[in-house]
């Protein structure tokens, strides 16, 4: 174990060679920045002022060429081999609901939600304790780097956390779960992180935008909401938006809700008409902001919102809400899938 002392917050914490200084820092309850977990968004970035550590991945995307001139270093993708002073902005919003645990997984079932979208369900010996929205960090044997994905179930007492699992062509992680793993099969699984949580204290109607892969964390949410007590009176709606009617889905976890079809409604837009050829899609084509614009027109301000999925679409939805329609950005909860 190696001493990491943060300067000018009157803290440290302890690391081990084998995990990252955010993951050891959230584990100790303090409050490290993130968002990713894996190389991606840049919100980990620190400083080393006295000691050493090592880069799990010297590439990665989030540290700019200034960045590196700079000597900057992301938590998420380093390891000390020494004790070490580091600067780095503490950031209170990024306090773990649940203290991050490792843990053995052994996978249980495997479903086909869509022609590339499958459920994973995998059983620990521990409780799943979770918020709904969160995700886990995936370690597959023989992947370099964990991989990130969002719970769709919720918290339970028997240990069991499901997963929707896009394919990514030529992607090692998913291939290694579309291809490789089989039932019985045991694997890493490390967490909960993430910040674009379900916020149940709050006393607005809930919009939820997913866009291909996000669909999981959105799942989680509208079930959540859909049995909480304070809900029961309140609106969901569903957004959910893929490049054709292939990929549409997620109406069917929707469907067991209380209320759905009422108070609970699912709206999906397809982006790529051309991969329509029959003309058998009856719904709108467009962009899945568009649809959330469209529909929810002049009220856009009185929502929370809960969005997932790839880069593009978040930027995008978050272009048309929080700067095109003014929402308090305080009301908008998002995780990028890079
Ligand atoms: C917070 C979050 C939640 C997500 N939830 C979901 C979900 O619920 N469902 C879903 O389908 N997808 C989800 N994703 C996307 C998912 O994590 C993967 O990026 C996606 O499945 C592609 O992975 P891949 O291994 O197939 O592709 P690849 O192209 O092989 O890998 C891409 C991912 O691996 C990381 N990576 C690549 N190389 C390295 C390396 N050498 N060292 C360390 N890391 C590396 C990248 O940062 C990137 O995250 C989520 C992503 C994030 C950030
Ligand atoms: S949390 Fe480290 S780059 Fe995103």
């Amino acid at each position: 174990m190696y001493k990491i002392v943060v300067e000018n917050s009157g803290t440290s914490f302890e690391c081990g060679e084998e995990d990252t200084l955010l993951r050891a820092a959230l584990r100790a309850g303090i409050a490290f920045p993130y968002e990713c977990n894996v190389g991606q968004c840049g919100s980990c970035r620190f400083e080393v002022l006295e000691g050493e550590v090592r880069s799990l991945w010297a590439e990665a995307p989030a540290l700019t060429p200034r960045d590196h001139r700079k000597g900057l270093k992301l938590g998420c993708q380093s390891r000390p081999v020494s004790d070490c002073r580091i600067k780095v902005r503490l950031d209170q919003s990024c306090l773990p609901l649940f203290q991050p645990l490792a843990r053995d997984a052994e996978l249980v079932s495997i479903r086909d939600v869509t022609h590339d979208m499958r459920e994973f369900s995998f059983k620990t010996a521990e409780q799943a304790r979770f918020a709904p929205g969160q995700y886990m960090l995936l370690h597959l044997p023989g992947v370099p780097g964990p991989r990130a994905y969002s719970m769709c179930s919720q918290p339970n007492e028997e240990g069991e956390w499901r997963f929707l699992i896009k394919r990514v062509p030529e992607g090692k992680g998913s291939e290694y779960l579309f291809d490789h793993i089989r039932p019985g099969q045991k694997i890493t699984l490390d967490g909960p992180y993430g910040l674009a949580y379900f916020r149940e204290d709050i006393d607005r109607e809930i919009v939820c935008v997913a866009g291909g892969s996000g669909l999981a964390p959105l799942i989680s949410i509208a079930t959540a909401a859909a049995y909480h007590p304070a809900f029961k009176e309140r609106r969901i709606r569903f957004f959910f938006g893929g490049r054709g009617p292939a990929d549409i889905c997620g109406d069917d976890y929707l469907r067991l809700l209380p209320g759905f079809g009422d108070r609970i409604t699912f709206h999906s837009s397809i982006s790529v008409p051309e991969m329509d050829p029959n003309n058998m899609w009856v719904g709108p084509v467009g962009f899945i902001h568009e649809s959330v614009e469209g529909l929810l027109g002049d009220k856009l301000q009185d929502y929370e919102y809960y969005i997932a999925g790839p880069p593009p679409m978040l930027q995008a939805t978050l272009q048309m809400l929080a700067i095109k329609h003014k929402v308090n950005v305080e009301h908008i909860h998002f995780d990028r899938f890079f």
